[in-house]
C-alpha cells in the first residue's frame, strides 16, 4: 500500500490531479475529495471513494469568478452580485451548465453547483491548473464532514495518497447554496453565510431545501452528517442525561452554562456563547465524541439566529433515524 502524504506541497497535488487521482483540498467551509472536473475517470472515482449515489451531483471549485462563464451559461444578475460579494467565499451557485461539463458532474441535470474557496492554498492550487475542481465534502457519504486533514485521513486510509494540509478550516459549516428557479434566486442549503446576510445583497428569497425539514415525518429524513454513536436532540440535558445514567454519555453543548457529572465526556462548542466559534468547533466536537466508544451523544439545538440555523440543520439530520 501507497504511503499516504499529508502535506502542504502544492506540486504533490498538482502531480496526482493531473494524473487523474484523487486528493482532499483544504478549505475555509469543509475539506473536499477533489478530482479533475474534466477527467471522467477522475469524477467515477469520487463516486466510488465516497459512496456517493450517482443521482447526487457533484459541486465544482474554480479559481475566480472570470473563469465561471467557461463552465456556465445564462448568469442571473443577482448570481453575479453574490458572486461579486461574497466570492472568494462559502457561497456555491447552481447555474445552467456549459456542454464542456459532462453529467457525470451534474448527475445528468442540466445545472452545476460552483464555488470559488476561501483558502490561500487551494487557491494557489487552483490558480496552477488549467481545469476545475470537482470536489465534494472528503467524507463517505452519511459521515460527519471534516473540518481537518486528520479527519480526512481517518475516513481514507486507502484511494487518496495526498492530503493537502490547510490546517483547521476557519468557518467549519458547507457552503450556502443558492439556485436560481426562472431567474428567482432560491436557497438549496443552509450554510456559512447566514441567510440574513443574502438577503441583506439581493432581497428575500425563497426556500426550497432538499429533504425540507418536517418534524412531523421524521421517517423522510435521511441520514446525513451523523456520527455512528447514536445521538438524540432534547429539550434540556438533565432529564435525559439522568435516564441514560448507566451508559457512556457524551454532552454536546453550545455555551458553558451547565456542568455534567454524569457525562463520561462534554464538548461545549464556544464556552462564551459565540455562534460562529460554535459553527468552527461543530463537526470537529462531533469527530471528537465519535471517536470516545459512547453509548450515546446528548445534545440540544442552538439559538435559530445567525449560524445557528445551519448548525441546527445539521443537528436535525444527524439524528435523523436513529
Ligand atoms: O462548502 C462546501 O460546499 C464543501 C466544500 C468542499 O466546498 N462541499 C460540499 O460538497 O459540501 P457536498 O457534495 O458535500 O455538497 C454539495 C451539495 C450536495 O448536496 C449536492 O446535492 C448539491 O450540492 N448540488 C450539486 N450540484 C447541484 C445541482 N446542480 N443542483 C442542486 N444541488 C446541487
Ligand atoms: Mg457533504
Amino acid at each position: 500500500m501507497k504511503t499516504q502524504k499529508i502535506t502542504t506541497d502544492i506540486n504533490l497535488a498538482i502531480d496526482s490531479l493531473r494524473i487523474g487521482k484523487l486528493v482532499a483540498i483544504p478549505t475555509e467551509t469543509v475539506y473536499g475529495l477533489a478530482g479533475n472536473a474534466l477527467n471522467e475517470k477522475a469524477l467515477k472515482q469520487i463516486f466510488i471513494l465516497k459512496k456517493r449515489p450517482l443521482h447526487n451531483p457533484l459541486i465544482l471549485h474554480i479559481s475566480s469568478y472570470e473563469k465561471l462563464q467557461e463552465i456556465t451559461k445564462n448568469i442571473p444578475f443577482k448570481a453575479k452580485k453574490l458572486a461579486k460579494k461574497f466570492w472568494p467565499g462559502p457561497l456555491t451557485l447552481v447555474l445552467d451548465k456549459k456542454n464542456k461539463i459532462s453529467k457525470t458532474v451534474s448527475a445528468g441535470k442540466s445545472t452545476i453547483a460552483v464555488r470559488v474557496p476561501n483558502h490561500t492554498l487551494t487557491l494557489k492550487l487552483l490558480n496552477s491548473i488549467d481545469f476545475p475542481l470537482a470536489a465534494p465534502s472528503a467524507n463517505p457519504s452519511g459521515f460527519i464532514s471534516p473540518t481537518s486533514a486528520t479527519h480526512v485521513s481517518n475516513f481514507f486510509k486507502d484511494g487518496l495518497d495526498v492530503i493537502l494540509n490547510g490546517g483547521s478550516c476557519s468557518k467549519g459549516l458547507e457552503s450556502t447554496i443558492i439556485g436560481f428557479e426562472n431567474q428567482n434566486p432560491t436557497l438549496y442549503r443552509h450554510g456559512a453565510i447566514p441567510i440574513s446576510d443574502i438577503e441583506n445583497c439581493i432581497g428575500t428569497i425563497d426556500r426550497k431545501i432538499k429533504n425540507d425539514l418536517n418534524p412531523s415525518s421524521p421517517g423522510m429524513l435521511s441520514r446525513h452528517y451523523s456520527p455512528e454513536t447514536p445521538i438524540i436532540l432534547v429539550n434540556s440535558f438533565s432529564k435525559y442525561i439522568y435516564q441514560n445514567k448507566h451508559k457512556k454519555i457524551g454532552v454536546l453543548s453550545f455555551e458553558n452554562k451547565e456542568s455534567f457529572s454524569l457525562a463520561t465526556k462534554h464538548e461545549i462548542l464556544s464556552k462564551s456563547g459565540n455562534i460562529n466559534e460554535a459553527a468552527k468547533n461543530f463537526y470537529s466536537a462531533l469527530h471528537s465524541l465519535d471517536s470516545k466508544n459512547l453509548d450515546i451523544i446528548i445534545t440540544t439545538l442552538l439559538p435559530e439566529i445567525g449560524l445557528g440555523k445551519t448548525i441546527n440543520d445539521r443537528l436535525k439530520r444527524a439524528v435523523a433515524n436513529w
